[in-house]
């Protein structure tokens, strides 16, 4: 049998389709982004046929430019940008309007009208989620009302999924989603992972246009098209492919991906743990049949995707790369803390008030300084996350798993580790995204055995060990939370 695998990593930024090997190794990959659409302040959509053709394209440069066919393939894995919402009609298949993603606020509204006198933390106990706009249900609850078709959606005519349902019904047909996807709708019970009907019918989603839910490993169904005759044999949201490509197999094992925004999750076992510190519960992974996996989440909106702000609407870097030359033209950050609460702020506060802000500037900040607050955004941001997570797992992480696109910046992952006060290390592979839903893909078709295996494909390529005095260390973070309070109650 072959012993290539194949990963759709369907990102909120680009597309990449990667090839790994059997050592999990990188064979080929192609990358493509798609357009932000950005009609009001606060929502942000995708075309989703933009997003078909974007993966149908990336597939066939990466076999192209390897040379290798299909045929090779022993299985093929989804992972995808969670939460964001398309509704497509069942005849023709096509989505009735553009995705909401994920970081999108126009439900801020009917969110607060769901939580009632009850608040948001209504529905906790029963998904692990407080009522927020970062979630699926109310955004296709927004879809159906907005272009009313209520009367289509009871009537069976029409599918909602994410964007792993979307890529999944293009290329075998079937509407399905995996269980780490549903659970980021509001609309499953996180212990049966069923869909709760009762949620259903206070969110205002009928049943009928739900897809089913499926294992995150194990074989699907059959690829047409670009992938034709290949096996689809897992899916997974990205965050909790990364846990899996991190090889966060055992409880209390945790990783933190730096991408568009930054995803800590730490592996809880088969218990759901219940946050009292503003995380949340989810759905890590399930394999095949067996028991599922948990997972604590701290979901940060925005932090890769400040760097690209600054690039592409202040204009005062040309690539995202530029970032390091320019933070580095500045000893310190002079005071000047960003604070890019653009979609609110996410974990572990939870506030849609909140909108972005810089403070502390004088005469004397320059572009070097603010580029330097918004890199060290992401290790503030991530560091009130640890803390959350420490609080309610009672697990004291002795060094933090790391990968994504922002740790190739080593002066970031350093003040990372120094803002911990524990190891940052990062991988041979930092794509653990497509890694993590190839190695799910390979696990259900046998190219790897069992979990052992894949925990033996881990190896450590750098590691940042704290060098700050513990008492700067308080100072900073104090300055953080100071100015984090400037962001608060303004929308
Ligand atoms: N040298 C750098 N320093 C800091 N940030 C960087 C650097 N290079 C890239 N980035 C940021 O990393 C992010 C890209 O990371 P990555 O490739 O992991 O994201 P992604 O997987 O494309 O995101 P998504 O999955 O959300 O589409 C970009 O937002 C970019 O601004
Ligand atoms: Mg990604």
């Amino acid at each position: 049998m072959s012993e290539l695998v194949g990963a759709i990593d369907q990102g909120t930024s680009s597309t990449r389709f990667m090839i790994f090997d059997g050592d999990g190794a990188v064979v080929a990959m192609d990358q493509q982004e798609h357009s932000q659409i950005f009609p009001r302040p606060g929502w942000v959509e995708h075309d989703p046929v933009e997003i078909w053709e974007r993966t149908t394209s990336v597939i066939e440069r990466a076999l192209a430019g390897a040379g290798i066919t299909v045929s090779e393939l022993a299985a093929v894995g989804i992972t995808n940008q969670r939460e964001t919402t398309v509704l497509w009609d069942r005849k023709t298949g096509e989505p009735v309007a553009n995705a909401i993603v994920w970081q999108d606020t126009r439900t801020a509204d009917l969110c607060t009208e769901l939580a009632g006198e009850a608040g948001v933390e209504r529905y906790r106990s029963r998904t692990g989620l407080p009522l927020a706009t970062y979630f699926s249900g109310p955004k296709v609850r927004w879809l159906l009302d907005t272009h009313d078709l209520g009367d289509r959606a009871r009537r069976g005519e029409l599918a909602f999924g994410t964007i792993d349902s979307w890529l999944a019904w293009n290329l075998t047909g079937l509407h399905v989603t995996d269980v780490t996807n549903a659970s980021r709708t509001l609309l499953m019970d996180l212990v049966t992972t069923t869909w709760d009907s009762d949620l259903a019918l206070e969110i205002g989603v009928p049943t009928h246009i739900l897809p089913e839910i499926v294992s995150s490993v194990g074989e699907i169904g059959e690829c047409h098209g670009p992938l034709e005759g290949v096996p689809l044999a897992a899916m997974l949201g990205d965050q909790q492919a990364a846990l899996f490509g991190q090889a966060c197999f055992a409880p209390g094992e945790a990783k933190n991906t730096y991408g568009t925004g930054n995803f800590m999750l730490m592996n809880t076992g088969n218990q759901p743990v219940t946050s009292g510190s503003g995380l949340l519960s989810t759905v890590g992974y399930r394999v095949g049949g067996q028991e599922t996996v948990y997972a604590l989440e701290g979901s940060i909106a925005v932090t890769g995707s400040l760097i690209h702000w600054l690039r592409d609407n202040l204009g005062i870097i040309t690539t995202a790369e530029d970032v390091e030359d320019l933070a580095a033209s500045v000893e310190d950050n002079g005071d000047v803390y960003f604070v890019p609460a653009f979609s609110g702020l996410f974990a572990p506060y939870w506030r849609p008030d909140a909108r972005g802000v810089i403070v502390g500037l004088t005469r004397f900040a320059n572009k070097g300084h603010i580029a330097r607050a918004a890199l060290e955004a992401a290790a503030y941001q991530s560091a009130d996350v640890l803390q959350a997570m420490t609080t309610d797992s009672g697990v004291e992480l002795s060094e933090l798993r790391v990968d994504g696109g922002m740790t190739t910046n080593g002066a970031l992952m350093q003040f990372q580790a120094d803002l911990l006060g524990v190891d940052v290390v990062r991988p041979v592979v930092a794509e653990t995204t497509a890694l993590g839903a190839a190695y799910g893909a390979g696990l259900a078709v046998g190219v790897w055995p069992g979990l052992d295996e894949i925990r033996g494909l881990w190896a450590e390529d750098t590691r940042w060990s704290p060098q700050m005095p513990d008492g700067e260390r308080a100072r900073l973070h104090a300055r953080w939370r100071r100015a984090v309070e400037r962001s608060l109650d303004w929308a």
